[in-house]
């Protein structure tokens, strides 16, 4: 397994440019299905969640050319009466986002239940019983999801907790569905927008995407789309605390700021000086970092993937901090990784209190989870001597050669293969 070596304490200067969100191409290659025609997605990140998806299409029978420039040509002619099987769900648990497309195309879909994550039990109850108001039979057997339509049709449908994939996997199913569907409690990020702009531009009609409630009127039948991804909002929040907590002077190019505002203003309140314009970000890293309260929540609240980050920021605050996970039960797995570096952490329950230290000292740690490795890249930036970190394949799931775009500011950071 790959390792990463930082040797830290250098204030990372430059520019660097902000990939298509993980989280929006993995909706967007799903939607593929929905349709017989071709389709075109531009801006793909080069990512192994990405490359796990595709691969997943191709035992249904999609068609798919990855040219260069990160475009791929996806086409769902003939679908394969396959599955999506364990071996890939248990490894990218957004597999999931094939249940709804399947059943809208093909009234068939058989699908492992993702079982257990690092980060929380994170169920797909609501999937499933939103499919069901649509007119699904499913059953559950073997750690499967056997799932029938014989036609879907539109229903009330109330999601609670919020949840992200969960709403874009009905989404998709209500736009092959009879009739009106509504999604009550809706996901409101930008990952959710661009699905019911895509799902628009195949014909379907959605509205009220960004808000709480959603509107589709589902069709017979959907065309082909082609989209460019939008940037990917927490790359840019996490090269935007390297900035802030290498005491650097960072510019992210290629980012949307206004998906950011809820980050860039707790990194204001942190001290860091932020200024922005159409389509970049630039951080200058200030000391002290200012301690604070911190609490995450569904977009436009402050993202729970940018939790472990700012946790890394606030280990170096002058004071004590307190953040509150509100999103998964078990999102500090990071924090323990960060006390073998020097820092003061305690947690209780979804509560973590973080005393401020003077400095973070390097050590060998190992990564967790996607979002609680890149924390740990962060703290082994602001480290002196040396942090090796184990397992990084964790964070190649969502990040494209971090270590090369990190080096490009300065860093002293290498693979170790
Ligand atoms: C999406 O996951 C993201 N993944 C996650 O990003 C992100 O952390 C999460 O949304 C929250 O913002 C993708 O978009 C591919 P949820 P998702 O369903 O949709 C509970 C990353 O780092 N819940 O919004 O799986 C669930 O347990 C990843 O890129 C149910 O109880 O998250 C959680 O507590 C990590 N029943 C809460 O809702 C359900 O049926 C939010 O989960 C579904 C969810």
């Amino acid at each position: 397994m790959d390792r990463i070596r930082i040797r830290g304490g250098k204030g990372l200067q430059g520019e660097v440019t902000i990939g298509g969100a993980k989280n929006a191409a993995l909706p967007l290659l799903a939607a593929t299905l929905l349709t017989r025609e071709p389709c075109r997605l531009e801006n793909l990140p080069d990512v192994q969640d990405v490359q796990t998806f595709c691969h997943l299409l191709g035992r249904f029978g999609v068609r798919i050319e990855q040219a260069e420039g990160r475009v791929a040509a996806v086409e769902a002619a003939d679908l394969t009466g396959q599955q999506a099987s364990y071996d890939l769900v248990r490894t990218m648990r957004a597999s999931v986002l094939v249940l709804g497309p399947l059943l809208a195309r093909s009234g068939r879909a058989v699908v492992s239940l993702p079982g257990g994550c690092a980060i929380g039990a994170r169920p797909i109850n609501l999937h499933l019983e939103g499919l069901r108001a649509l007119g699904v039979s499913v059953s559950l057997r073997q750690g499967y999801v056997y799932a029938t339509a014989n036609g879907l049709r539109g229903a009330d449908i109330f999601l609670d907790p919020m949840t992200v994939t969960g709403t874009e996997n009905l989404m998709m199913a209500a736009s092959l569905a009879r009739g009106k569907t509504r999604i009550h409690n809706a996901a409101r990020e930008p990952e959710v927008v661009q699905l019911a702009d895509v799902l628009n531009s195949m014909g379907a009609r959605v509205s009220g995407a960004g808000t709480d409630a959603i509107e589709v009127e589902g069709k017979k039948e959907l065309g082909p789309f082609q989209e460019r991804i939008i940037p990917d909002r927490i790359e840019a929040a996490t090269y935007l605390v390297a900035g802030a907590i290498t005491g650097g002077d960072v510019t992210l190019r290629g980012v949307c700021p206004a998906h950011l505002s809820a980050v860039t203003e707790r990194l204001r309140a942190a001290g860091t000086k932020v200024s922005e314009g159409e389509d970049f970000l630039r951080v200058q890293g200030k000391r002290p970092i200012c301690p604070m309260e911190l609490r995450t929540a569904p977009y436009p609240g402050f993202p729970t993937d940018v939790q472990a980050q700012m946790m890394a920021l606030m280990v170096l605050a002058e004071g004590t901090s307190v953040i509150t996970e509100t999103v998964f039960e078990n999102r500090f797995l990071h924090a323990a990784e960060l006390r073998r570096m020097g820092a003061d952490i305690s947690i209780q329950g979804n509560v973590a209190v973080v005393r401020g230290v003077s400095k973070l000292c390097g050590a060998e740690v190992m990564a967790t989870d996607l979002r609680a490795s890149a924390c740990l890249v962060l703290a082994g930036l602001a480290a002196r001597e040396e942090t090796t970190i184990n397992r990084v394949y964790h964070l190649d799931r969502g990040y494209e050669r971090m270590e090369k775009k990190l080096s490009a500011l300065g860093a002293e950071i290498e693979r170790l293969r």
